[in-house]
């Protein structure tokens, strides 16, 4: 088994039996593990269920990415990870981003992320933003936009808060969209709509400089 792969699925083992898990910096092939991980160990029977692809999609990439024999089908079976009821295993479930400096961040309560050992990251150029058009990026493990907002740059996550599908920004209506179950967010990251059980948690914002003509956001 690659190193890469040992680490991750000691980190989800843990998860799995209910152990804090060990910290370490993930790799970009950790970090898109960890993310579909996440989303399968979300999941609830009967609750807030995707659609079969959704499932199946995420379990094939998964298993693919932790172990290319087929050797972990058992153990990540998702009747596993279900009946675990394993909460959020890494960054997207709660609005939580990884942090490569230092192992999981967790979101403060504050909502911005506040990555460990951050800097700040030239992420485009300020006259690529305006009112209805944000920029889309991902820098240091954290996938966000940010919006021009009465004459301010804001950063929100694009990670929803649900179960961590990638959110889409709608011009007409001038929000965040969810592919996978539907809800909706404002630019600055509150709850607009939604469909689920529960409500999900705001979207965390990301810290946003202007540097000359560059837009600067504080990652990892
Ligand atoms: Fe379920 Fe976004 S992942 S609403």
């Amino acid at each position: 088994m690659a190193r890469n792969t040992r680490r991750v699925a000691r980190y989800i083992d843990s998860l799995l039996r209910g152990r804090r898990p060990p910290r370490f910096e993930p790799d970009d092939e950790e970090l898109a593990a960890l993310r579909q991980a996440t989303a399968m160990s979300t999941l609830r029977d009967g609750v807030d269920t995707p659609t079969a692809g959704f499932v199946s999609g995420l379990r094939r990439r998964l298993e693919d990415q932790l172990d290319g024999t087929g050797n972990s089908r058992e153990r990540w079976s998702r009747r596993r990870v279900l009946s675990r009821g394993v909460a959020a295993a890494a960054a997207v479930a709660a609005g939580i981003a990884i942090d490569r400096g230092g192992g999981l961040l967790t979101a403060p309560q504050s909502q911005e992320l506040q990555p460990n050992q951050a800097a700040w990251v030239a992420v485009g150029k300020v006259q690529d933003v305006s009112y209805r058009k944000p920029l889309r990026f991902g820098a240091g493990g954290i996938e966000g936009f940010v919006f021009l907002s009465a004459g301010e740059l804001r950063g929100v996550s694009a990670v929803c808060s649900h179960q961590g599908c990638l959110l889409q920004y709608r011009a007409q209506t001038m929000d965040l969209e969810c592919p996978c179950h539907g809800a909706t967010f404002s630019s600055s990251g509150e709850l607009r709509s939604h469909r689920l059980l529960s409500a999900p948690a705001p979207l965390p914002t990301i810290a946003v400089r202007q540097r000359g003509g560059d837009i600067e956001v504080r990652v990892a």
